[in-house]
């Protein structure tokens, strides 16, 4: 049984909290894309575990695998994993396997990160300066150190002082400076502890399909970050559409497959860019409160709006989702009316989708249909019928305009805080 989990907004989604749900049926959990840029939140009782490089998996003590697609920042993945020892969680190279063609973040992809943010000036993209963007173009441009150049150490200092050298001209104009030496000191330093989780983790994963284990692929980010189908150039620097689950892990098993579209019953970003449904007002506040939308990574006060079906009947489109999860749905309780946006319009003419061209962006006014709220608790509900009628018209509203079933309804933070009106976990 293979499963996908991918968000279909900006983000933060979500997703984290369904993976460590739907986990406790998995053998194997594997990250394909994206870094430490990720910001993944799980609750179980009192405690709360953040997870940036890390499978949601480990919480449970799963398989976890972190793909060739993922770009790995080996001081970050050191640090969480000593904060989540901490917290009690068991990581050792029984259950957390890397790519060894994964490829590495260095201290200088984070510097080339600020620096290309301060040089967009007011048009910046809001990155979460983790490097993520820099060390996918190192990646592309063939010049990255991969987790398999650590232990050749003549040729690990060759490298470095390469990419080095290449970078140098740029931080020179901005007056940074970057010893190579001290990276490779400080790379050495903890290579050792890195390597020990180094696995052909493609082979891992096609042995695990033929064997028919449960694989659960953790997205990060969400559809509309994506490189390519994202609101482009505000985007991440991966592709994180369920598609990469392939190139990111090499994973070449096709069939059975179930992708889960992790959808917030309204809409955040963090960052710059087009989010035709913003609300600057009360409401949007209320969101924020409420919601806790506060950056995982970054601290960042997220940008709220309502849902907009628009957008997630595009993800849907391009991630093949078979069903979609909505979170949050609690955050909506107090509200007296709720929108949601059906279309947009521009200048007389409708679109049923969001156009790529940037200088449409700003012209498209939402279209919208209100429904009345609830204004009555679904905080840890976890079955259908206990949600309020107008709750449950909400939801089949959502469904008919995106036309996809809600499955899995999401009713607070915890991993019990859930709704699964087709028994999905007690079925697999
Ligand atoms: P991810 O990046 O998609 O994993 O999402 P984040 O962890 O960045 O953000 C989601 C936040 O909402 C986290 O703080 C979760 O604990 C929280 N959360 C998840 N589902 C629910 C829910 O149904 N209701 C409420 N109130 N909070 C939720
Ligand atoms: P999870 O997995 C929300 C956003 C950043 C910025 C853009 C580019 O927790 O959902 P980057 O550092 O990737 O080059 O930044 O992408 N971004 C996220 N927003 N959730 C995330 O991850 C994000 N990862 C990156 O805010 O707008
Ligand atoms: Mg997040």
């Amino acid at each position: 049984m293979f499963y996908t989990i991918v968000g279909t907004q900006w983000g933060d989604e979500g997703k984290g909290k369904i993976v460590d749900w739907l986990s406790s049926k998995a053998d194997y959990v594997a990250r394909f894309q994206g870094g430490n840029n990720a910001g993944h939140t799980i609750k179980v009782d009192k405690n709360v575990y953040k997870l940036n490089l890390l499978p949601s998996g480990i919480i449970r003590n799963k398989k976890c695998l972190i793909g060739n697609g993922v770009v790995l920042d080996p001081w970050a993945l050191i640090n969480e994993i000593k904060n989540l020892r901490n917290q009690n969680i068991q990581i050792d190279n029984d259950n957390l396997f890397i790519a060894e063609n994964v490829c590495l973040i260095l201290p200088i992809h984070k510097l080339i990160d600020e620096i290309n943010e301060l040089s967009l000036g007011n048009n910046l993209i809001g990155t979460t300066k983790k490097g993520i963007g820099p060390a996918y173009e190192d990646k592309v441009g063939r010049r990255a150190i991969r987790l398999c150049d650590l232990p050749d150490q003549d040729n690990l200092k060759n490298k470095i002082k390469s990419l080095y050298n290449f970078h140098e001209p740029r931080l020179k104009k901005f007056n940074k400076i970057l010893d190579f030496e001290n990276t490779y000191e400080e790379l050495t330093n903890i290579s050792t502890e890195i390597i020990n989780f180094s696995a052909p983790v493609w082979k891992i994963i096609n042995d695990a399909g033929k064997q028919n284990k449960f694989i659960l692929f953790e997205g990060a980010q969400g559809s509309l970050l994506d490189i390519d189908f994202g609101t482009y150039p505000y985007v991440t620097s991966s592709n994180t559409s369920s598609g990469q689950i392939f190139s990111g892990t090499g994973f070449g098993i096709k069939e059975n497959h179930n992708v889960l579209g992790i959808t917030k019953a309204y809409t955040t970003r963090v960052g710059s860019g087009p989010f035709v449904t913003e609300l600057h007002n009360e409401i949007g506040d209320h969101f924020v409160e409420k919601g806790q939308e506060f950056g995982t990574v970054t601290k960042r006060k997220r940008r709220c709006g309502w849902f907009d079906a628009v957008l997630v009947g595009q993800s849907i489109a391009i991630n093949g989702i078979t069903d979609v999860v909505l979170t949050k749905l609690d955050v909506l309780d107090d509200l007296e009316e709720i929108k949601v946006c059906v279309g947009y319009e521009a200048m007389h003419k409708k679109y049923d989708y969001l156009p790529f061209d940037e200088n449409i962006h700003s012209t498209l006014v939402p279209i919208y249909e209100t429904l009345p709220g609830w204004q009555e608790t679904t905080y840890g509900l976890t079955t259908w019928d206990d949600l309020p009628k107008k709750a449950q018209n909400y939801i089949n509203f959502l469904e008919s305009k995106i036309q996809k079933n809600i499955s899995i309804i999401s009713t607070g933070p915890d991993r019990v805080n859930t709704i699964d009106r087709n028994n999905l976990l007690s079925n697999n």
